[in-house]
């Protein structure tokens, strides 16, 4: 371990268990010299009081050797334009995040623990910030609801028309600030369709228990309001060389970004087999499924497998639909694509490697981590 990182984990380790505390300290420090910074937060800080904190000391822990995370970093950058983050920011904010450190370390603190937190802050903010500068795209577009529906209890399908082109790639993911309903809370969804001519973007939303912004997507939103919508991110894209035949395994709203992969693939695809696994608890949460068969019937090499965990009756398969996928194959030799809640990736990865599906014909992306 190099000099700096054995010095930024001492000293983190000296006040690590008062994380909580440390995270309080820095935020009433940076809003009493700042007050204005207050304005780019979420109103209700104890939801996520401790996220930036926790994101900073991570990306300064993690990132010993910065250079290897560049591109992490400018897209982190450019990604906080739209908390409306200044340059000049950093500053303050690093300030706060070493004085709330040393407030809580005690004698222990010294100043060679100063040195190590200013000099990798200011490497990490240095590239952030070459990655704002150098974006010319907007931090943000804004984006009109113009269609809406619910498709089960907890589900919405809903449409938005961004006011300016907003360019993406069929597998990824935007972020998106319900603003009416949620200001200043950013939360990622992937668009269900692959770019269209005439820009409209359609999104898979499930509410999550006591979720902010799922709640807000599914049954507040309404025809007509305007919602932020930022930056494209993610790499599960289609790779247009590949000759494989592909697997997409979808939980739930999983299924949007599978959905603009298939849509995409529509477009050139000729030559390859693909297997689309949608899985959820109940057929009523197979929210899509008409659409799914519409297109299985039209595509001669597109085929659909069903199944439900939690719905005894349901005509598709039963049970976990990892288990499900592992039924049939053999896939050893097939790209795969596989979205949903954290669980469900969890558990398709492993069964994949249980089946010795090499990682690097995998590409995933898990909704809550
Ligand atoms: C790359 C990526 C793409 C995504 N795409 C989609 C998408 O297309 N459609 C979609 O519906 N969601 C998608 N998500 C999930 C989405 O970003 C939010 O995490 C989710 O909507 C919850 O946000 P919230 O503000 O409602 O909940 P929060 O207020 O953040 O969380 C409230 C509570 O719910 C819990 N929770 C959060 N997420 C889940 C979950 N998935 N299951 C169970 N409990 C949870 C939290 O731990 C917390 O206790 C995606 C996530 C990622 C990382
Ligand atoms: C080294 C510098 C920094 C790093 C590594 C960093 C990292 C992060 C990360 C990883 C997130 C979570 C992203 C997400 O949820 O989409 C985040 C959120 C955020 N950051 Fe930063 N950040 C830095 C500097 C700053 C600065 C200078 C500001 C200006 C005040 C700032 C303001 C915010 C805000 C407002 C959020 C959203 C917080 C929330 O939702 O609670 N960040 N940051």
């Amino acid at each position: 371990m190099g000099d700096l990182a054995r010095l930024l984990k001492e000293s983190w380790s000296l006040v690590e268990e008062h994380q909580d505390k440390v995270a309080g300290y820095f935020y009433a420090r940076m809003f009493l010299s700042h007050p204005d910074l207050r304005d780019l937060f979420p109103v209700h800080m104890d939801v996520q009081r401790a996220r930036l904190l926790n994101a900073i000391v991570t990306s300064v822990q993690t990132l010993e050797d910065p250079e290897r995370f560049g591109e992490y970093l400018r897209a982190l950058g450019r990604d906080h334009r739209k908390f409306h983050v200044e340059p000049e920011h950093y500053e303050v904010v690093g300030g706060a995040l070493i004085e709330a450190m040393r407030a809580f370390a005690g004698e222990q603190w010294s100043i060679e623990y100063d040195q190590a937190w200013a000099d990798a802050y200011a490497v990490i903010a240095s590239k952030m910030l070459a990655g704002a500068e150098a974006d010319e795209n907007p931090p943000y577009w804004y984006a009109e609801v113009v269609a809406h529906e619910r498709r089960a209890k907890d589900i919405a399908v809903f449409t938005v028309l961004p006011m300016q082109p907003l360019e993406y790639r069929a597998g990824q993911y935007l972020s998106i600030e319900c603003s009416k309903y949620q200001p200043r809370l950013w939360r990622t969804y992937s668009p269900a369709n692959a770019p269209r001519r005439d820009n409209t973007i359609d999104f898979h939303v499930r509410a999550v228990g006591a979720g902010w912004v799922s709640s807000a997507l599914v049954r507040r939103l309404q025809v007509g309001d305007m919602i932020k919508v930022a930056a494209p991110m993610g790499s599960m894209t289609l790779d247009r060389r590949s000759t494989r035949d592909a697997v997409f395994v979808a939980g739930g709203t999983g299924l949007a970004p599978i959905k603009s992969l298939l849509e995409e693939l529509t477009r050139y695809n000729r030559t390859r087999w693909v297997h689309v696994f949608f899985g959820a608890r109940t057929r009523e949460d197979l929210y899509d499924l008409a659409d799914l068969n519409r297109l299985a019937a039209r595509y001669p090499w597109l085929s659909v497998v069903t199944a439900c965990s939690d719905d005894p009756t349901f005509p598709g398969e039963q049970g976990e639909i990892s288990d499900v996928v592992a039924r049939y194959g053999p896939w050893q030799e097939h790209d795969f694509f596989v979205s949903g809640a954290g669980g469900m990736v969890r558990s398709t990865l492993k069964k994949l490697a249980e089946l010795q599906v090499p990682s690097v014909r995998i590409k995933y992306d898990s909704f809550n981590e």
